[in-house]
């Protein structure tokens, strides 16, 4: 059996920054209730005309992480598309990154796991590789949720989590098996769908019954709707059941962590799992503060940031770590 490490990362975010106070000129909020409910500071949104699309940040950072990974275009076996937020309803946007970035006719795989996506797309990519199908595998997540939110009074409790951006890795075979990735873990529970969802448009007649006679702008199942609360009692427990569970498969424990990254989904649920595991400020890496929620793709851009930042070594225990819509949640164990 192979291993698989990440060889290369890289992330985009749009230029365009959008702070809390500017949310409070069109919402009834302010900067105190949203940074002490949830610790976002600022986020990023797409501006219209700016070309950024799910499909182009994502084209943007994987760039990045082929180059930095050292692996041809050529090289590249399989792509995988994390994302709740695709350019078009069909086809989904690993076609279109194969497209833009002129790789051969491999195949793309999309897949829709929302928050826990790039947790699902590292772990696919792994198994690949395992078994020695694929030797490189461009993995990305990627989010415009800006178009998509309710910015209105009607949506603050959703509308000013959510940011925009995006993330990849190339995932490659790794000859030590010591290092590289160690186990991935997937969980879902789809009792509680929707909890966390977007409804519409949706052509199974559950919700819509057609597409464009149902398409009132006043509808609200066209926009994320979230029982907060509930997800966040969720999370925490899935978050710490997830992470432990990693770490016992490689007889491992909280001690042994140098890094982990959880999704940010919100400030208060990463310190709940930092002080529950007493790890330091130097164990646990937080953006959240800078991008908000940006689902599948939060993972890859603060493991991305912490490695540009000097914060993973070689020979450390990086430990990511996912919770969302659907529910699902994950977690993966690195020995980078
Ligand atoms: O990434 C996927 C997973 N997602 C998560 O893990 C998110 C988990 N949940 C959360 O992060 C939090 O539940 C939220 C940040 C969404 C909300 O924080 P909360 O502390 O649970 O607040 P709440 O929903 O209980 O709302 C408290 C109050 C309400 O007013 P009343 O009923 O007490 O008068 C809300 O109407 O805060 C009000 N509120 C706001 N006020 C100002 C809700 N949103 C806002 C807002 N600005 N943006």
């Amino acid at each position: 059996m192979y291993h698989s490490k990440i060889a290369g990362l890289g992330y985009y975010v749009p230029e365009n920054i959008v702070t809390n106070d500017d949310l409070s000129k069109k919402i009834d909020t302010n900067d105190e209730w949203i940074q002490e409910r949830t610790g976002i500071q600022e986020r990023r949104h797409i501006v219209k005309g700016d070309g950024n699309t799910t499909t182009s940040m994502g084209v943007k950072a994987a760039k990045i992480a082929i180059e930095r990974s050292g692996v041809a275009k050529e090289d590249i076996d399989f792509i995988v598309f994390a994302t709740l937020s695709p350019d078009y309803y069909f086809p989904g946007p690993g076609v279109l990154v194969q497209r833009d970035l002129g790789l051969n006719t491999v195949g793309a795989l999309d897949i829709r796991n929302q928050c826990s996506g790039f947790v699902y797309a590292l772990s696919i990519a792994d198994q690949y590789i395992k078994t020695g199908m694929y030797k490189n595998i461009l993995i990305i997540g990627s989010e415009v949720h800006s178009t998509g939110l309710d910015m209105t009074t009607r949506g603050r409790g959703v509308s000013v989590i959510f940011g925009d951006g995006a993330g990849a890795a190339i995932i490659s075979r790794e000859e030590d098996s010591n290092k590289g990735i160690l186990s991935t873990h997937l969980h879902s529970e789809g009792q509680y769908a929707e909890e966390l969802i977007v409804k519409a448009p949706g052509m199974g007649g559950r919700w819509v019954t057609d597409i464009i006679a149902d398409n009132d702008p006043n509808d609200e199942s066209y926009f994320p709707y979230m029982n907060g609360q509930f997800v966040f009692k969720n999370a925490v427990v899935r978050f710490s059941e997830v992470i432990m569970e990693g770490l016992k498969a490689s007889n491992l424990d909280v001690s042994d962590i140098n890094m982990l990254i959880p999704h940010q989904a919100n400030l208060r649920i990463s310190q709940f799992i930092q002080q529950k595991f007493k790890l330091t400020d130097d164990q646990v890496y937080n953006n959240i503060q800078k991008y908000g929620n940006t689902t599948a793709a939060s993972i890859p851009i603060a493991l991305t940031e912490a490695w540009e930042q000097g914060k993973i070594k070689s020979g450390d225990l990086v430990v990511l770590a996912a919770f969302g819509s659907g529910f699902t949640w994950g977690s993966v164990v690195i020995r980078w």
